[in-house]
Formats: structure tokens, C-alpha cells, sequence
């Protein structure tokens, strides 16, 4: 079953309360929630604090994506927070199964992120302890950028190489109702929207990127 995962970083702040709201009164679960420290990435988002308090007003789920450089400084704060789920750019540092560990140690479901340069081998040594792998499908920081098309080979190896072990493959960025498709149907099941949820009406956004994902998750 796939599911849509809707990026708060395309929200307008100033109406953050409503969209969470619109969001789980139609059915959503999980909520992806960008933190970047403008330097991983080329851009400053969400912090531990900000987290916390988006937290305190939903029941939705929060799935972490840390674009941050060591990001283990950070984790027990996201977790206090109510993090559901944590993952961390196998290209943020030189301890990622260190990174791993500590995200599952508070019982939080772990997974790696890649950059589009990124080979999914290097993936080989944590693939047994990881519950997600997060396929980036434009190169991180920014929102409203253009899909890069060489994912979706991207995404079918991915789904070869995890076997049947039962790791998500996630994807973000750039996506839309017919990318999203295309995502699914290659093996993708968690299909992260940003500003194509969020730019103009929200409700009906949702209705028919809904509708694409189920329809097309079932296939
Ligand atoms: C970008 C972020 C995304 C972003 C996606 O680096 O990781 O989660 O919000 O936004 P869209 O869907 O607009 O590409
Ligand atoms: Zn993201």
C-alpha cells in the first residue's frame, strides 16, 4: 500500500494550525518534517523547538528528515519531541550506523537518506538494521524543484536490492499526481508532496493526489 506523506515545508507558516487540521480530518498519518542547518544543505529549516511545538498541536505522525551535518546532536531532541520515525543523509557524516543505532536505541523506526549522486550500495553494511530508505528525487534544500526523471531507474533497483527484507522506499521531491505514479509503480510507497499539496486549494490537492495513490498502490 502506498501513501502520501505531505511535506510541512511547503506549508505557509502563517496557516501551519489549518493545514495540519485539513490534513489528518482527511485521512493523512504521517507528516514530513524537513530540519536543515544551512550547511548540509543550502537552506534553514524546522529545529528541534519548532518540531516539538508543530507536535504538540497534531495527532499526525512526524517523519523526521535530517539534512544536517552530525546530525546525532540532534536526536534525542527529535525523539523528546515525538519523532516516529528519523532518517539521516548516508553523506552527513563518517557514522552512519552510529547514527542508526542511536535513533533506534528510543524504540523511533530509523532510515538513511540519499542524494541523487548516491549509490544505493552504500546502503550494503546497515541493511539489515534500517526500516527505511528515502530516495532523494532532487538534490535537497529546497522546495518546488524539478523531479529528476533517472529516479524512477533509481527506485527500481532500490526495491531489487532490499530483497525481501521489509524496508520503505520513500521518495522527495518534486513530485506531483503523475509522478507520483510513475514512483509507485516503479516501487515506491511512501510518496513525500510538497508545494504541489500546498500551492492553492489544499483539500482538493489532497483529494486527487489521494485518489492517484491509491489507485495506483493497488494496481
Ligand atoms: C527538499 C525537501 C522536501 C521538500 C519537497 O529538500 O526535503 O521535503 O519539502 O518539496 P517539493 O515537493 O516541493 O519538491
Ligand atoms: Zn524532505
Amino acid at each position: 500500500m502506498a501513501e502520501l506523506v505531505p511535506s510541512v515545508f511547503g506549508a505557509n507558516i502563517a496557516q501551519i494550525g489549518e493545514s495540519l487540521k485539513v490534513l489528518e480530518e482527511n485521512g493523512i498519518k504521517m507528516l514530513h518534517v524537513d530540519m536543515m542547518d544551512g550547511s548540509f544543505v543550502p537552506n534553514i529549516a524546522f529545529g528541534p523547538d519548532q518540531i516539538k511545538m508543530m507536535k504538540m498541536t497534531t495527532s499526525l505522525q512526524f517523519d523526521v528528515h535530517m539534512m544536517v551535518y552530525d546530525p546525532d546532536r540532534y536526536i534525542p531532541r527529535l525523539v523528546e519531541a515525538g519523532a516516529h520515525m528519523i532518517t539521516v543523509h548516508a553523506e552527513a557524516g563518517p557514522h552512519l550506523h552510529r547514527s542508526i543505532q542511536l535513533i533506534k536505541s528510543y524504540g523511533v523506526r530509523a532510515g538513511v537518506v540519499l542524494n541523487p549522486g548516491t549509490p544505493v550500495h552504500v546502503l550494503d553494511c546497515v541493511l539489515d538494521d534500517i526500516d527505511v530508505i528515502l530516495l532523494m528525487t532532487v538534490d535537497p534544500g529546497l522546495g518546488g524543484q524539478r523531479f529528476f526523471e533517472s529516479s524512477l531507474q533509481k527506485i527500481r533497483q532500490t526495491k531489487k536490492y532490499i530483497g525481501n527484507r521489509p524496508i520503505e522506499i520513500e521518495v522527495d521531491g518534486g513530485i506531483n499526481d503523475d509522478i507520483a505514479a510513475k514512483c509507485i509503480e516503479a516501487g515506491a510507497n511512501l510518496i513525500v508532496v510538497g508545494s504541489y499539496l500546498f500551492n492553492g486549494d489544499i483539500k482538493k490537492n489532497l483529494t486527487t493526489l489521494k485518489e492517484t495513490i491509491q489507485k495506483e498502490g493497488n494496481a
